[in-house]
């Protein structure tokens, strides 16, 4: 072949490539203070640049974005996750799945003495990954087993929670900062579960507490929203410690009043992609006799300013 017929059989196949057809599918918001579900769109097919778009519009508009019907494989929620930014391994990567590092297993189950993924994960009120520097921009959570009861998943809009506290609070907590710590309740979770392994020096290097604003503003839309959880949040720097517990205790009362919450049930191939930058969750808890098992992957977001 000659060096003119490669060049001309390369542009043929450039020029072969289809563009990605666009999907139709559905972006229904729920009747609560945030989400929305996404029907008809199949994240195992290559997605479009406009279908992504307004994906991404969607998820800042809706903070949390259930995918309906996702018979999608690791490797293709991992894809997926990777349109939005770096990957996230999470500390415990005892508990990442085998063959993809960056997906994290949570799950109740037990297997020969062994559980096989975080049974307590979300057990408080959390934003993922606020203990660093550069906490979670967002999660996607996919559903493998489900159990027939209990296992919902609640979320609280950190938006709404900033823009309904009493004038004297925010004025009270407005440019404070506030320490995060993996570690904050890792005791008390490991006294009461089998799920939380001895931590090596390797990782408990990985966990150094971080400093993050007490409100921070979104990066990508502006809007503000608090920024502490009764998991990971210790104390408010530069406050007496009786002073710091108090006000911290007010801000977590305050951000998971009802008003704020959306309380996802599961079902079956659903995938979750909430905001952690607006929002915080909690898992509700599994009855201990019934098996739940989920994928998680985590983008990495900005330093909260
Ligand atoms: C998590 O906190 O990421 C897990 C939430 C859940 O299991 O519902």
């Amino acid at each position: 072949m000659t060096a003119a017929s490669t060049t001309a059989s390369t542009s043929a196949s450039f020029a072969a490539q289809p563009p990605v057809a666009a999907q139709r599918f559905e972006i229904r918001a729920f009747d609560a203070p945030l989400g929305a579900e996404i029907i008809g769109l199949d994240l195992g097919a290559p997605l479009a640049d406009d279908d992504f778009a307004r994906i991404h519009r969607a998820h800042l508009d809706h903070h949390v974005l259930v995918f309906r019907d996702q018979r999608i494989t690791p490797a293709q929620h991992v894809e997926f996750s990777r349109r939005f930014g770096p990957l996230q391994q999470h500390v415990l990567h005892q508990f990442a799945l085998a063959e993809h590092p960056d997906v994290l297993i949570v799950s109740n189950v037990v297997e020969n003495g062994k559980p096989i993924g975080l049974g307590d994960a979300g057990h408080f009120w959390h934003s993922d990954l606020s203990y660093k520097e550069k906490p979670s921009l967002g999660s996607l959570l996919h559903a493998q087993e489900l159990p027939s009861e209990g296992g919902d998943t609640l979320f609280a809009n950190m938006h709404l929670a900033w823009d309904s506290l009493p004038a004297h609070l925010r004025t009270a907590v407005e440019g404070l900062r506030a320490e995060h710590t993996y570690l904050a309740r890792y005791a008390e979770l490991q006294a009461r579960s089998p799920w939380r392994p001895n931590l090596s020096a390797e990782q408990i290097a990985q966990v150094k507490p971080v400093v993050h604003p007490v409100v921070r503003t979104h990066p990508e839309t502006g809007r503000k929203a608090l920024f502490v959880s009764e998991h990971f949040t210790t104390r408010i720097v530069d406050l007496p410690d009786d002073e710091s517990r108090a006000l911290l205790d007010e801000l977590f009362e305050h951000s998971v009043r009802a008003e704020h919450v959306y309380r996802h049930v599961w079902r079956e191939h659903d995938l979750v992609f909430w905001d952690n930058r607006s929002l915080m969750h909690l898992a509700a808890g599994t009855p201990d006799h019934l098996r739940r098992k989920l994928y998680r992957t985590t983008i990495e977001g900005d330093a909260p300013f």
